[in-house]
C-alpha cells in the first residue's frame, strides 16, 4: 500500500474516491461542504432527503458527481459534532476502508475533518491513516480449499488535509503506521496458524526467514540440548510431554555491542493443552493463540528492523507445546530453573510462567536497559480487564508507565495493575522455593509475583494479553495486540 500527502484542492485530487465525513443529522464537514459546492450542492440535496444521518461508522458511496476530478464520494458518518474525536474519527475510517476495500476503487484520499491536535497530532494522524488502512485490508491466509475471493484493488492513500509545514511529520507518521501494519501481519498470520503448522521448530524456521527478508537482524536459535545446557530445566518440564521438541530464539536487532539493549520476551507456547491439568473443552481450539507474546516479539523485531530503529533490540522467544502424555509433568513434581531456584508445578496449565521463568533468567547476560515479557498468562487478566486492555505489571513504576503512555498513544491500552510482595505469599511451598500457582484470587498479579523472582535487579515489565492479543467467536482470530504499543514504545526509546 502507498500513502501520500495532499494539502488543497479537494476537487482537483487524482484519486478514485473522496472520502469525507457528516456528522448527526446530515451535518457537513468542511471538507464535505468543499465538495458540495464543487459539485454545485448535491450533497446538500441528499442529505436534506435524510438519505444519510451520518451515524458514527455508517458510509455511503456516490458516483459521478459533477465538478470532481474523483469519480466516486464515499460519505462516512462521523456522528455528533461534540463527541467528535479521535476515537469517532479512527472508526469512521476503519468503515471507509472497510467499504472501499468492497469496490474496485483503487486509490482514495481521506478528506475526514481531522481530529483536534491535543488529541492527534500532525505524526499520529499519518500514522492512524496507515495504520488503519492496512490492518483493514488484513485478510487471514486461511486453508479453505475453495476458490480465494479477489484481494481488495485499494492500493493508494492520500492523507489530508495537511499544510506544507506538516507534511513531513504526516509523512513520518504514514511511513511508521505503515511498518506497524505490516509487523501486526506478521504477528497475526502466525497466530492464525493451526498449532499442528505452527510449532516450535515453525516458529524458528518463520524467524530465520525473516532474519533473511531483514537484514538487520541476526538469529540464533538453541534446540533441545542446548537449552539444557542453559538449565532450563522449567522449559523443559512443560515441554517434556510433548513430541513437538521445544526451540529457544535469540533474535537481534542494532548489533551485539555494548550498547545495553530492550529485551522483548515472548511466551511461545504453540498449543496449550493444560498438560496433565488438562483444559476443558469448550473453546480449547484458542490456545493456538498462546504463542501470540512470541508472534509479537518477532513482529516487533521486524519493525525494528524494516524502520531501521537506532537501538539495540533482543527478542527471546521460548517455544513449547503443553501436552499431557506419560512423560508428561504431573502435579507435585519439582523443577530447578535456570536461576537455581527450584519451582513446585502444582499446576501444569500454569505453564506459561515456567516457560517465561527461564527465559527471563537468560535476558539477564545482556544487561538490559529494560526488560519486558508478552504472553498470554492468565485467564484472570482477562476477568480483571476484559478485552479492551492489557494488563501491565512488573517491579519498575516508570517502564510500566512507559508502556502504559505508549498503550495510549498507540491505540492499544494496557492498564497497570499492582504487583506487590504481600502477593508472592500465595506462592509459598512446603517442597520447593515455590508453586507455580498461587490461587485463583489475583491470579493474573500471582503470575506477574512468580515471575518477579526471576526478575530482580533487572528493570522489568510484564504485559498479559490474554484478553486482547486475539478474538473469540464469530471474529475468531488474532488481533495483532500489543505490537503497536511495543511499536511506540520502540520508536520512542530509539529517539524518533
Ligand atoms: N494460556 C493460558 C491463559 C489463557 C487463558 C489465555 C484464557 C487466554 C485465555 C495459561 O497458560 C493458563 O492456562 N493459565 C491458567 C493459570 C492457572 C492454572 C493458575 C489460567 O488462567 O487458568
Ligand atoms: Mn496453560
Ligand atoms: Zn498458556
Amino acid at each position: 500500500m502507498r500513502f501520500e500527502t495532499w494539502s488543497k484542492g479537494i476537487a482537483t485530487l487524482e484519486v478514485d474516491c473522496l472520502v469525507v465525513g457528516v456528522y448527526d443529522e446530515g451535518e457537513l464537514s468542511e471538507e464535505a461542504r468543499a465538495v458540495d459546492s464543487a459539485c454545485g450542492g448535491r450533497l446538500k440535496k441528499l442529505l436534506a432527503r435524510g438519505d444519510f444521518p451520518g451515524k458514527p461508522a455508517e458510509t455511503l458511496l456516490l458516483a459521478d458527481l459533477p465538478g470532481l476530478r474523483a469519480t466516486r464520494v464515499l460519505l462516512a458518518g462521523l456522528g455528533g459534532k461534540k463527541s467528535f474525536g479521535r476515537k469517532t474519527w479512527r472508526k469512521a475510517w476503519a468503515a471507509a476502508v472497510a467499504a472501499l476495500s468492497r469496490t474496485g476503487i483503487e486509490s482514495a484520499a481521506v478528506a475526514l475533518t481531522r481530529p483536534d491536535a491535543k488529541e492527534l497530532d500532525d505524526y499520529y494522524f499519518g500514522r492512524a491513516v496507515a495504520e488503519i488502512a492496512a490492518s483493514g485490508l488484513y485478510r487471514i491466509n486461511d486453508l479453505k480449499s475453495g476458490k480465494k475471493p479477489k484481494a481488495p484493488r485499494f492500493a493508494r492513500v492520500l492523507a489530508g488535509p495537511v499544510p506544507k509545514s506538516a507534511a513531513a511529520a504526516v509523512s513520518r507518521g504514514l511511513a511508521h503506521g505503515a511498518a506497524i501494519a505490516e509487523a501486526c501481519k506478521v504477528q497475526r498470520d502466525l497466530a492464525n496458524l493451526p498449532g499442528n503448522v505452527c510449532t516450535p521448530l515453525f516458529l524458528a524456521e518463520e524467524a530465520r526467514a525473516l532474519a533473511k527478508r531483514y537484514r538487520s537482524l541476526r538469529v540464533r536459535v538453541l534446540d533441545e540440548p542446548a537449552i539444557r545446557r542453559e538449565k532450563m530445566g522449567c522449559l523443559l518440564a512443560v515441554s517434556q510431554g510433548s513430541a513437538q521438541p521445544p526451540r529457544f530464539l535469540v533474535i537481534e536487532h542494532g548489533g551485539s555491542g555494548a550498547a545495553h539493549p530492550v529485551v522483548l520476551v515472548g511466551k511461545g507456547v504453540t498449543f496449550d493443552t493444560g498438560g496433565i491439568s488438562l483444559k476443558d473443552p469448550p473453546a480449547m481450539d484458542e490456545m493456538k493463540f498462546d504463542m501470540s507474546g512470541a508472534a509479537a516479539v518477532i513482529a516487533s523485531l521486524t519493525l525494528a528492523a524494516a524502520l531501521d530503529l537506532p537501538l539495540r533490540v533482543v527478542g527471546l522467544v521460548a517455544a513449547v507445546e503443553n501436552m499431557p502424555d506419560g512423560k508428561a509433568v504431573k502435579p507435585g513434581d519439582i523443577a530447578t530453573s535456570a536461576s537455581g531456584q527450584t519451582v513446585e508445578i502444582l499446576n501444569t496449565d500454569a505453564e506459561g510462567r515456567l516457560i517465561l521463568c527461564d527465559a527471563l533468567h537468560y535476558a539477564r547476560r545482556f544487561q538490559p536497559a529494560a526488560v519486558v515479557d508478552i504472553a498470554t498468562l492468565t485467564g484472570a487478566c482477562v476477568v480483571a480487564l476484559g478485552h479492551h486492555h492489557s494488563g501491565a505489571m512488573g517491579n519498575d513504576e516508570e517502564l510500566v508507565a512507559e508502556l502504559v503512555a505508549a498503550g495510549v498513544r498507540a491505540d492499544d491500552r494496557a492498564w497497570p495493575l499492582p504487583v506487590t510482595e504481600e502477593y508472592a505469599e500465595q506462592l509459598k511451598s512446603n517442597f520447593a522455593d515455590f508453586a507455580n500457582i498461587g490461587g485463583r484470587d489475583g491470579g493474573a498479579i500471582t503470575a506477574a509475583a512468580f515471575l518477579g523472582k526471576f526478575t530482580q535487579g533487572l528493570k522489568w515489565a510484564h504485559l498479559d494479553v490474554a484478553g486482547t492479543a486475539y478474538q473469540g467467536g464469530a471474529q475468531k482470530g488474532s488481533t495483532g495486540r500489543p505490537t503497536p504499543l511495543l511499536a511506540d514504545f520502540l520508536i520512542r526509546r530509539a529517539g524518533l
